[in-house]
């Protein structure tokens, strides 16, 4: 049996942002449509403030709220969504953009007085790499901020966007009158509150002098601006949004929780279905009838007496069913899970069967890493789950010497949720962890203490980057293998990779050796 009618009332998204943007705040008003939240203020925000780097048990905190955020389903006008928490601070960059990879579309909320921010840039720039439609939303217009159309030259210029606004603010901060809705020609007036209901005007012709009536002064403004616009910007082209050659942009206020409903009544009509996915043998289709999934994230308990943890794995083909057996592939075993859960209304429950687009929570024991594929017994790999060449690099030490197979547990348990990446020195045997973040180590350390009662000590490393390299030269390969034998490590995989120790050196390299190929995530050649 086909799940078509499953797969097609599904929208799987994520909302990205620099941190303050709004993305919480958004989150919180689009579950308030669906039902999923009855009172403003119960989405915690997930992010680590500035200030707390060193604060342990804010780590802790942030742990405990991320697990019961990380994926929050609701049902809106008989459409299942699925949004995708992502978390603001930049040290877990690395799991936003894994997490991306379990999204079918995304909402990028900017500040209208901060414009594009640099994690959005970097953020939209992954988006673009993998092809993933954009939606953007402009939030904090009950603020004074940019001028709009500055705003949308910066989307074009700094995010590499082609943008068309779907929405139109008249005026901002104190001035703010609402939004006139391109597509659908109606005027949404402001109103500061959180009021659920907007006032809402159809407005077909904009030459009507009733503008004025609600808009004043700024109705000729208005006027002029979609004059300028219709001569600018694109019509909308739903495919060519699905395509990634357009996003569409609205504008609003979170908190104020106006242009939301619009937002989400657009997005859902517009926003792609679950897609499938590309796998190292074929492209999955999400209408196949046999299951096929992969983790793109794992959490671990977060009580230290039980080392059990639950690998999130998003469905793209099939259907997940409760007691049923399915091939691990990287392990090449079968495993059946008893309760798998699904994240609906910010609660975990039970679930018998889980649709593409879908993402089930899998009670693990240990066998799960970032990455791996479940299905029904076919021996394919999902691809589009890479590591990055970390940024930051330490030797790690053990400071209890009775203990060092826990830390090695720990070690190894750690970098399969995702949290760093280890490298071994091919001559010193010394452990290097690579981060894209400082928190990482702090986090590291706290939690090999309190979860597998184990100590670590980090010692500084003179490293730029690390680049796995391949080359067909066998000659070349051995004369780089040689010289630079001190510059040599091995990753989790056993697969090698340079350590530079500086871009001067990363560059040498690439010049001298041209036979010998470089790669900066860990996902090359196939
Ligand atoms: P983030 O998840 O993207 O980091 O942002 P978050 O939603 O936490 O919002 C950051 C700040 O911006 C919050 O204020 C929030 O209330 C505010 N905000 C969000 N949307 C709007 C909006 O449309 N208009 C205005 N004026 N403010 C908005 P805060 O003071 O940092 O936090 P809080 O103490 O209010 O929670």
């Amino acid at each position: 049996m086909s799940n078509k009618k499953e797969i097609s009332r599904r929208r799987t998204f994520a909302i990205i942002s620099h941190p303050d943007a709004g993305k919480t705040t958004l989150t919180e008003k689009l579950l308030l449509y669906g039902g999923a939240i009855q009172v403003a203020g119960a989405v915690k925000s997930n992010k680590i403030k500035k200030t707390a780097t060193s604060d342990w048990m804010e780590i802790e905190r942030q742990r405990g709220i991320s697990v019961a955020t990380s994926v929050m389903g609701f049902e809106y006008k008989d459409t299942m969504i699925n949004i995708l928490d992502t978390p603001g601070h930049q040290d877990f960059q690395e799991d936003t953009f894994r997490t991306l990879t379990a999204a079918d579309s995304v909402i990028v909320v900017i500040d209208v007085a901060k414009g594009v921010e640099p994690q959005t840039e970097k953020l939209v720039k992954v988006c673009r790499m993998r092809k993933t439609p954009v939606i953007v939303f402009i939030n904090k217009l009950d603020r004074p901020g940019k001028d709009a159309f500055e705003l949308l030259d910066e989307l074009e210029q700094k995010l590499g966007l082609h943008v068309t606004p779907l929405s139109w603010p008249v005026g901002m901060g104190g001035n703010f009158k609402g939004v006139y809705n391109i597509h659908s020609k109606r005027l949404n007036l402001f109103q500061a509150g959180s009021q659920v209901v907007e006032e809402v005007i159809e407005f077909d012709d904009l030459t009507n002098p009733d503008l004025e009536n609600y808009l004043g002064e700024q109705a000729g403004e208005l006027r002029e601006d979609q004059e300028l616009l219709a001569g600018v910007y694109p019509e909308f082209e739903k495919a060519d949004y699905l395509d990634s050659k357009i996003s569409p942009v609205f504008f609003g206020s979170a908190l104020n929780n106006f242009g939301v409903k619009e937002l989400l009544d657009n997005f859902i009509q517009i926003a792609p279905t679950p897609l499938g996915r590309e796998s190292d043998l074929r492209f999955v289709e999400p209408e196949e009838d046999s299951l096929t999934g992969f983790v793109f994230k794992i959490h671990a308990n977060m009580d230290p007496n039980h080392r059990d943890r639950i690998a999130f794995l998003r469905v793209v083909s099939g259907t997940f069913k409760r007691n049923t057996n399915y091939l691990h592939v990287r392990q090449n075993r079968k495993l059946k899970f008893s309760s798998p859960t699904a994240f609906m209304a910010q609660k975990k429950s039970v679930v018998d069967e889980v649709f593409p687009g879908d993402i089930v929570g899998l009670h693990d024991t240990g066998n799960f890493k970032i990455g791996d594929t479940l299905t029904e017994g076919e021996q394919l790999h999902f691809k589009g789950i890479p590591s990055f060449s970390p940024e930051m690099f330490k030797y790690i030490e053990n400071a209890d010497p009775m203990r060092s197979k826990q830390l090695a547990k720990g070690i190894d348990q750690l970098m399969d949720e995702g949290v760093a990446q280890l490298f071994t020195g091919k001559h010193t045997n010394r452990k290097i962890i690579g981060t894209v973040g400082a928190l990482q180590f702090e986090v590291i350390q706290y939690r090999l203490e309190h979860e597998y009662n184990a100590k670590c000590r980090f010692e500084p490393i003179r490293l730029y980057k690390t680049a796995w390299f391949v080359s067909d030269n066998k000659a070349q390969l051995e004369d780089f293998r040689k010289r630079k034998a001190s510059q040599i490590a091995v990753d989790k995989e056993g697969r090698e990779v340079f350590m530079a120790d500086s871009p001067y050196a990363l560059q040498t390299a690439q010049d001298k050796y041209t036979d010998i190929r470089f790669y900066f995530t860990s996902e090359f050649e196939g």
